[in-house]
């Protein structure tokens, strides 16, 4: 028996994982694929997992693409779990680990869901591949489908996709269009027509992205040891990462390879936050935000479509979502590019803005077992780095100007 099944999230219906769909076609709902656990400790069992190197594929029998799928893969995953005790020591926690997927082939998370999403759209026999994006998203999309010899159409807000992002997303060869909006409205431009112009939608609430995603979780797991931090603290912008994390930690823990699961505590930036809205007011209605703004362009997202998903994944997890302020993120991007050598983009640094915070007002202990995840890499986003810092100095060509400015304290 196969040990996969797509489901809605909100009323179960099953629906066939050989044709493309992200939505319910009862209640409109997102789609979600369901792990029978038994069967899927059957597979692994039968298998070497643990002999091969730590990345996405590492965990092949737990992806539900289809035996023969031919897999597109640049090497994702396997990224880094840093130990960090002179941050730990800046913030004043015991011990601090940072999970950061900067490092995938292009310098995101994205990559893990992009591998799998890429590989199953060969596999359904789409030919063109589109996505909206706030930049890595189209990044990374650009990439795989270059190397699938796919069609690749992204939209992208105007003036709000950092540079770097947008050098990715062009030399890849996609066609990039820029829309005279943000996110949100791409978003729903992408999913409203995609069905009608037969493209294949490579956004988060593809279920197949997350069955990627959800494999940094179990790398976590694996490289503490079968063991589970007690906090993780992750960027929430569509949703999609924070839902990701929880399956990957759920599956783990249905498949008796570690004990337990890790709370989850997302981090919203507070011009970007209606999901943390809902966790301040303990409530369960959901209210767009219309306008977002922050630093963090990546998580400039005001309707977020996975948020029923990562709502209920967080709640389960017994965790929360809470917000920071622009300068906090830019601060804890500097503390980590400066103390750790890790150089985060903003949304990259936000978790750890999060956790700094947790542990001013006391919801955090500086014995609590904290893992932070940094989500894409600074050079992402140049311009805020140099922002943010001095101005090079500019000496004569002389020996003497160099002595003088080193012997300055
Ligand atoms: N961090 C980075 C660096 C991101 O690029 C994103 C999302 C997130 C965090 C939030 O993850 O959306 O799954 O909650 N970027 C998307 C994009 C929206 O288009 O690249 P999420």
């Amino acid at each position: 028996m196969a040990p996969y099944r797509m489901r809605c999230i909100e009323c179960g219906k099953e629906h066939d994982m050989g044709r493309p769909a992200y939505a319910c076609s009862s209640c409109g709902n997102l789609l979600e694929i369901e792990m029978d656990a038994g069967e899927a400790a059957k597979r692994l069992a039968g298998s070497d997992f643990r002999k091969r190197p730590i990345s996405v594929w590492r965990y092949k029998e737990l992806i539900p693409v289809g035996p023969k799928a031919k897999v597109f893969t640049l090497n994702e995953g396997g990224t880094p779990l840093y130990d960090c005790p002179r941050l730990a020591d800046a913030i004043g926690l015991r011990r601090l680990r940072v999970k950061f997927d900067g490092t995938n082939p292009t310098g995101s998370f994205k990559d893990r869901g992009m591998t799998v999403g890429i590989t199953k759209a060969k596999e359904l026999g789409m030919k063109v591949v589109t996505c909206a994006s706030t930049g890595n998203t189209s990044a990374s999309l650009a990439a795989y489908a270059g190397l699938a010899d796919l069609r690749c159409i992204v939209l992208i807000p105007e003036g709000k996709v950092a540079l770097g992002k947008l050098a990715q997303a062009m030399i890849h060869g996609s066609t990039v269009v820029t829309v005279k909006g943000n996110f949100d409205q791409a978003l729903d431009m992408v999913m409203k027509s995609s069905e009608e112009l037969g493209m294949y939608v490579l956004n988060s609430v593809n279920p197949f992205r997350i069955e990627g995603q959800k494999t940094a979780a179990y790398e976590v797991c694996d490289q503490l040891g079968a063991r589970n931090p007690e906090f993780l603290y992750i960027p929430v912008g569509n949703g999609g990462n924070s839902a990701a994390y929880w399956k990957g930690f759920f599956e783990y823990e249905a498949l008796g390879l570690v004990e337990g699961h890790p709370r989850i505590r997302g981090v919203q930036a507070q011009g970007a936050a209606p999901i943390a809205s809902m966790f301040v007011d303990d409530s369960d209605r959901f209210v767009p935000v219309k306008n977002p703004d922050t630093v963090a362009t990546a998580i400039r997202i005001g309707n977020p479509a996975n948020w029923k998903k990562t709502v209920r994944a967080i709640r389960r997890s017994g965790g929360t979502v809470s917000t920071v302020i622009d300068d906090e993120i830019l601060k804890a991007q500097r503390l980590l590019a400066k103390r750790e050598g890790i150089f985060a983009e903003p949304a990259g640094a936000a978790a750890l803005a999060g956790l700094i915070k947790d542990l001013a007002n006391g919801s955090i202990d500086k014995s609590d077992d904290v893992v932070c995840v940094s989500t894409g890499h600074g050079l992402k986003d140049p311009d805020i780095a140099i922002a943010q810092s001095g101005k090079p100095r500019t000496i004569d060509a002389s020996m003497s100007a160099l002595k003088r400015l080193v012997q300055e304290n």
